[in-house]
């Protein structure tokens, strides 16, 4: 996510954004800049840098070269546009009459940019915040100077989430904080008033703060603070003492950062979601292919590594059974040294959350050689695999820190439904009636994974019951074992435990010979075709002495006569069961790896991207 600061006081500005943005880095970026009004001048400086807070601070001699005392800073973490000085933040009306920081996701920001652009409005940046910026300079103009009723207006007129600073010009010393959805808070002492989208960013200054609700406005003036509702009324905001070490502040409270991504994910699927269905149709554009070109697709090839292949395993179901093609799916690092045999009409999608992976980019490099189309599962922008890909998709979870993907994994599988009713779509696989009750339970999916991880404690119980054991051995059918092999992924890299995963219908093929007395398997059962057969493969390990665990749909109690502990997840349609029954076993794994005290955001031996062989 981007990190926004701001302050306005008795002391320069400029030197307290950059240490703000210094302490919200963690969160990932891949630019950053300040804007600071200068009081003698009457003008607003902007300075702005592509790549690491070093170098902004470096051109700003660490804030010394931009004097006054009051503005605001960011990082950007890129959705919109690639990362560069252009795209930047913070983005400013034409006149510099407005100047404003952004966090969040305008959904429709075409739409208002075209307005704009009759309106007279240029843009020089691909982002959704100059559009928001220049919205804001025209309901200030229309108002006459009315801050609150252009930022009232521009809130009723956005759609998507945000958290903005704001700058006006001709209103020195004063700061404009607004959210909705996207986190904002405010902080105070005796030199001034800060904005933050984080406590990281300001605790070195207070640990008073206030949460600006959603809707509302925060008017910062170097002697207080004033808060108002959407409708300009004026409202009352409690202070809240923060006693959080600076640690803790940057995972938001949570113990690790991989507890905190796993909390994520219904915002993350949300955002991904809403980048891509507008008013209950899919606009998957980017993909860069016609209706006529998907109909003349023969084959989709998915190439991946870890994670990433785990989804594509699950894709292979997904598309085959709702768009009615052909999927091969393979491990970049087979797959760059086969000779694979790529038909013209193949579409090879390779999938990657930091779109760096040296494997996953070589395995690209091959398709591309033999000239196939290419298209990118992609959740950096900007990264070697989004640049080099004919198309990407990207996947909008945002910084994911912990080593073990969960968002990211998340957000990947959402960008595969997508593709899967779009081919669909296209290729007349599905009728616009059931295309549409799919579309809409995809759009249930964030409500259903929040209700997934309020089960936590009960996992919580069960995996510090196992978290001594020498293996645990997940098993399932059809998409419940693309299910199986990321539960068991996770168990592995962050809990250290021998893990493996099995088609259930493998074991009497010479695995269930690993089975004794006590052994944890984790049966998944969502499959409805499929459920009768897998309970028998649970009784059939049982029988062997293992101690069951049943990952299954609401409703489906009878597992409970052969699991010795059942976890339950929301009915969904079984093509995107994999969003719903990944929760519970991320959370095992993440719990199992606190039970045994170790490191779970860097586990072992182990990188958050791959970059070399
Ligand atoms: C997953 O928890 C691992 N961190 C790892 O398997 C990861 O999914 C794999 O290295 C692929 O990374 P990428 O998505 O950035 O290409």
């Amino acid at each position: 996510m981007c990190g926004i600061v701001g302050f306005t006081g008795q002391l320069a500005a400029a030197p307290i954004l950059l240490d703000g943005l210094a302490h919200l880095e963690y969160r990932g970026y891949d630019s950053a800049g300040i804007a600071v009004c200068n009081e003698l001048t009457g003008k607003t400086e902007v300075v702005k840098a592509k790549g690491r807070l070093k170098i902004l601070s470096e051109k700003t001699d660490e804030g010394r070269a931009v004097p006054g005392c009051c503005g605001v800073g960011h990082t950007r973490w890129a959705t919109h546009g690639e990362p560069s000085e252009v795209n930047a933040h913070p983005h400013y009306s034409r006149d510099r009459g407005v100047v404003a920081v952004h966090n969040g996701i305008i959904e429709n920001y075409q739409e208002l940019r075209e307005k704009l652009q009759k309106d007279g409005y240029s843009f020089v940046s691909q982002t959704d915040t100059e559009v928001a910026v220049n919205m804001l300079d025209y309901y200030y103009r229309e108002s006459n100077g009315n801050a609150l009723e252009a930022i009232s207006r521009t809130m009723l007129r956005v759609r998507g989430s945000y958290a903005l600073g704001v700058l006006f010009a001709d209103r020195p010393g004063v700061i404009y904080a607004v959210r909705k959805d996207s986190p904002l808070i405010v902080g105070r002492n005796a030199d001034g008033c800060f904005i933050a989208s984080d406590v990281p960013a300001i605790l070195g200054y207070t640990r008073d703060i206030t949460y600006i609700g959603n809707l509302e406005i925060a008017e910062l003036r170097p002697d207080g603070v004033r808060y108002f509702n959407i409708d300009k009324e004026e409202i009352e905001k409690p202070v809240v003492h923060i006693d959080w070490d600076a640690q803790a502040a940057e995972k938001g409270g949570y113990e690790h950062f991989m507890i905190k991504e796993i909390h994520e994910q219904p915002r993350a699927v949300l955002d991904t979601l809403g980048a891509y269905i507008k008013d209950g149709a899919i606009d998957l554009s980017c993909v860069g292919l016609t209706d006529e070109e998907l109909r003349a697709l023969d084959r989709v090839v998915i190439i991946a590594c870890g994670s990433a292949y785990h989804v594509g395993v699950a894709a292979k179901y997904v598309l085959e059974e709702l768009a009615g093609i052909p999927v091969e799916v393979d491990l970049a690092s087979e797959f760059r040294y086969r000779n694979p045999i790529l038909s013209a009409n193949s579409l090879v999608v390779v999938i990657s959350q930091s779109g760096e992976t040296a494997d996953s980019l070589a395995a690209l490099r091959l398709a591309k050689e033999r000239g196939v189309r290419t298209l990118g599962i992609i959740n950096v922008v900007g990264s070697s695999i989004a640049r080099e890909a004919d198309s990407v998709l990207y996947t909008l979870a945002g910084p994911e820190i912990a080593v073990a993907t969960t968002k990211a994994y998340s957000t990947q599988l959402i960008a595969i439904y997508l593709l899967s009713l779009h081919l669909a779509r296209a290729r007349g696989a599905l009728g616009e009636e059931r295309l549409a009750a799919l579309i809409a339970e995809l759009e249930s999916l964030p409500g259903k994974i929040e209700r997934v991880l309020g089960d936590k404690e009960r996992i919580q119980w069960f995996a510090s019951k196992f978290a001594g054991a020498r293996d645990i051995f997940f098993i399932g059918r059809g998409l419940d074992y693309a299910i199986s092999i990321e539960g068991s992924l996770k168990m592995k890299e962050i809990s250290y435990i021998h893990s493996e995963a099995y088609a259930a219908g493998e074991l009497k093929h010479g695995t269930i010979s690993l089975v004794e007395d006590g052994t944890l398997v984790v049966g998944v059962l969502t499959q409805p075709g499929l459920y009768e057969k897998m309970v028998s493969n649970m009784v059939e390990v049982k029988s062997r002495g293992a101690y069951l665990m049943g990952l299954t749909n609401d409703g489906n109690y009878s597992v409970e006569d052969t699991a010795n502990f059942t976890v339950y997840v929301p009915k969904t349609e079984p093509c995107f069961a994999t969003s719903l029954a990944v929760i519970p076993l991320q959370l095992m794994a993440y719990y199992t790896s606190v039970a045994k005290g170790l490191d779970v955001d860097k586990p072992r031996n182990l990188a958050k991207s791959v970059t070399v062989e």
